[in-house]
């Protein structure tokens, strides 16, 4: 290649990984496989390699991942004791040969492998201390990371305190992999999907992402699974790696039981290839397999380069694609009247699945990956629920195929299509006369996080064809003579709707104010907006400052609440539900205690415990939570990141700023602060249908 031809490729590949950059970390929808993005950075290196005089500061070749968000994380941040380090990449048994030839020039002691699976979540480093779990810090820049201890502890696999009989070194750190399984993903993006919120991409983005959450209750629910895979002792007296992990074992830690020792490189060989096919069958994602030096003092006497050591590589697999025929396009209208394009394909089998449909996610993500009926494509499944179209075969396209065109009316009710310039996503705007969007409606209003009323979607669908029912509050006054009209419904399916449409009333404000089915609001926002404002009414007044005080409630949020609420008809629909009995107000607890009575608190940055819970906490020991710094407040209670206006406004006005502890000592007497939620495991599966998949 030429150097100005180099010049020009080195460029046009920093464009297309930073965009792709910006696609995976930023807007959580990468429209590549992390293969192909691999790929693009390993051309970029090789180039930079063969002309270095074109390597900038800002290339994505010289940047090290991070996780941190330094600024404003809510996490407290903390040293490795030993920096974490990345992993070498090969991509073929060659580059793996290679691998080894270095390393037996560089040692000429005897030794071995051991071979374990490339877990493909997100790094975990746990600090234990005289045998007592003390902290959990991510990844972070690799030498310092985000405290997520909080949120470890949900792990059930991972001990607080490990096996008692067994000598440990007082102090070490372990590594290894946070990871969803492929169950528990599943379970996160369908209920995602049916909430219309984004999905997770895959289960590795799902993991980091749950990892930093900030309700630890939250995390509990997820399922999150643990492995561990290194551990750091240098004063210990282990001779092998592998038998550092077999201790680990046996006090007590989850470590991978698919590892094994490899006397030669073909023995390595071996194991990748059979762990290429088996690894479609286990129930957690993996994407390749790590060979490590066995011996610690091999190990030792190879060391390490700026970023990764030089005794262990990675080999990643390929991820599994099938080449299957585009038969043709629908275009789906969701609940809040977007319209997805979903390409129906001939069925093609696909780590172990029939694939029949797959997500085009959005008309400009067709332009990308330029995309026609009659087209050959190809199609991906590395972990994602959705599978995904990689890429188009040009060479396969029929000569006669036309470029499509992203229809400008609705597939539903031809109503002009319009562009939400955020999400680059056409909706309907006939939210009242849609069809889709109506039935959408009342399946998530009857769904069971929400009213948990008795009516599916064919029962719906009948009950809308038939101009039954129209909005929400029709549902309650429908006649025994409509209900019986439905198909195969007979006087028992009456009375368990009627039943349902009973016990709906009872059910408590935040699952109704998440059943109205207001943009973006999921089940936890929905909660954490009905006990923070505690009735209808204060939401419907509440403006954008004091919505965004919420946590976890950004200004898009906010003002889908606001849009919401100056809707005329929603107002009507809120009123009649009102009317029909259903709960629009949190129900206040009895006090635990008085020993804040007459006090008022005002709350500024992070505690332990989220801040929904903190509210609750003051008002449950008969405070009063305050709306702003004002004389009239008895304190400041300051956490991690307090605002500044509050704490200068406290100042100004000589109100005293309490920490977290001090505070639970004058709420308590001293006594323990509140325990966080306890982990139950939120296995109410929903029973509405995908419509997608
Ligand atoms: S060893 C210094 N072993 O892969 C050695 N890493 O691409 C550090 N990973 O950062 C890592 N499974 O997050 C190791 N069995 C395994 C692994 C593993 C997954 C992750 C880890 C690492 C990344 C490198």
């Amino acid at each position: 290649m030429e150097k100005t031809e180099a010049k020009n490729r080195i460029e046009s590949l920093r464009k297309e990984i930073a965009e792709h950059n910006r696609r995976y970390y930023v807007e959580n929808t990468p429209i590549i496989s992390d293969y192909a993005f691999d790929a693009l950075l390993r051309e970029l290196t090789q180039l930079e390699a063969l002309y270095p005089e074109f390597i900038t500061e800002d290339s994505p070749t010289q940047k090290v991942g991070s996780d941190l968000k330094k600024e404003n994380s809510p996490f407290k941040q903390y040293k490795h004791l030993h920096p974490m380090l990345s992993l070498a990449n090969t991509y073929s048994i060659e580059e793996l040969k290679e691998f080894d030839a270095r390393v037996r020039r560089l040692t000429d002691k005897p030794f071995t492998y051991n071979c374990e699976l490339k877990f493909d979540g997100t790094g975990i480093n746990l600090l234990y201390r005289n045998g007592v779990l003390i902290r959990a810090l991510t990844r972070g820049d690799g030498a310092s990371g985000d405290d997520v201890t909080r949120n470890i502890r949900t792990i059930s696999s991972i001990p607080e305190k490990l096996n008692e009989g067994f000598s440990y070194p007082p102090e070490f750190e372990i590594r290894g992999e946070v990871y969803m399984p492929f169950e528990a993903f599943d379970k996160l993006n369908y209920d995602k999907i049916l909430n219309e919120e984004q999905p997770f991409a895959n289960p590795r983005n799902a993991a980091a992402g749950t990892l930093k959450m900030l309700d630890s209750s939250q995390v509990a629910k997820r399922g999150l699974k643990c492995v561990l895979y290194h551990l750091i002792a240098p004063d210990s007296d282990f001779e092998l790696h592998s038998q550092t992990l077999s201790n680990a074992f046996s006090w007590g830690l989850p470590i991978s039981e698919h590892s094994k020792k490899c006397n030669t490189i073909d023995e390595v060989v071996e194991y990748i290839t059979s762990w290429d096919t088996k690894r479609t069958s286990l129930p957690y994602p993996t994407d390749g397999v790590v060979v490590k030096v066995d011996e610690l003092s091999v190990q030792q006497a190879l060391g390490y380069t700026a970023k990764t050591p030089r005794w262990a590589v990675a080999y990643k697999f390929k991820p599994e694609e099938a080449l299957t025929k585009v038969l043709s396009i629908d275009y789906q209208v969701g609940r809040s009247g977007a319209v997805t394009p979903v390409a129906n394909l001939e069925p093609v089998q696909l780590s172990g699945t029939t694939v029949k449909r797959a997500t085009l996610h959005n008309a400009e993500q067709m332009q990308i990956l330029n995309i026609r009926i009659g087209d050959y494509v190809y199609v991906e499944k590395g972990g994602e629920i959705i599978p995904k179209i990689t890429r188009v075969e040009l060479d396969k396209r029929p000569a006669d195929s036309r470029q499509f065109e992203f229809p400008k009316l609705c597939p539903s009710c031809s109503t002009p299509l319009i562009k939400d310039p955020e999400q680059a996503k056409f909706f309907c705007p006939n939210s009242e006369g849609c069809l889709p969007q109506i039935e959408g409606r009342f399946l998530h209003f009857c769904s069971r996080k929400a009213l948990d009323i008795n009516l599916g979607e064919v029962a719906i669908d009948q009950l809308c064809q038939k101009g039954y029912i129209k909005r929400i509050e029709d549902l309650y006054s429908l006649s025994d003579l409509q209900l019986l009209s439905l198909e195969k419904w007979k006087e028992k399916s009456v009375k368990n709707f009627r039943a349902s449409l009973q016990k709906s009333k009872e059910i408590p404000f935040g699952r109704v104010l998440y059943g109205l089915g207001i943009k973006l609001i999921g089940e936890t926002t929905a909660k954490a907006l009905a006990t923070g404002f505690k009735n209808i009414d204060n939401i419907i007044e509440a403006n954008m400052e004091a919505l965004t005080a919420m946590e976890d409630v950004g200004p898009t949020v906010a003002q889908a609440i606001v849009d919401f609420c100056s809707n005329e008809q929603n107002l009507q629909t809120i009123a009649a539900l009102k009317k029909a009995g259903l709960q629009f107000e949190s129900k206040s607890q009895a006090p635990v205690s008085d020993e804040l009575k007459g006090m008022t608190i005002m709350i500024t940055g992070n505690y332990s415990i989220p801040r929904e819970t903190m509210k609750l906490y003051i008002e449950a020991h008969g405070g009063k939570v305050g709306s702003s710094v004002s004389s009239s407040t008895t304190y400041l209670l300051a956490g991690t990141k307090p605002g500044d206006s509050k704490i200068a406004k406290a100042q100004k006005l000589g109100i005293p700023i309490i920490s977290e502890e001090e505070f639970y000592a004058i709420a308590a007497g001293g006594s323990d602060p509140p325990q966080k939620e306890s982990a139950t495991n939120d296995d109410s599966g929903d029973d509405n249908q995908l419509k997608l998949f």
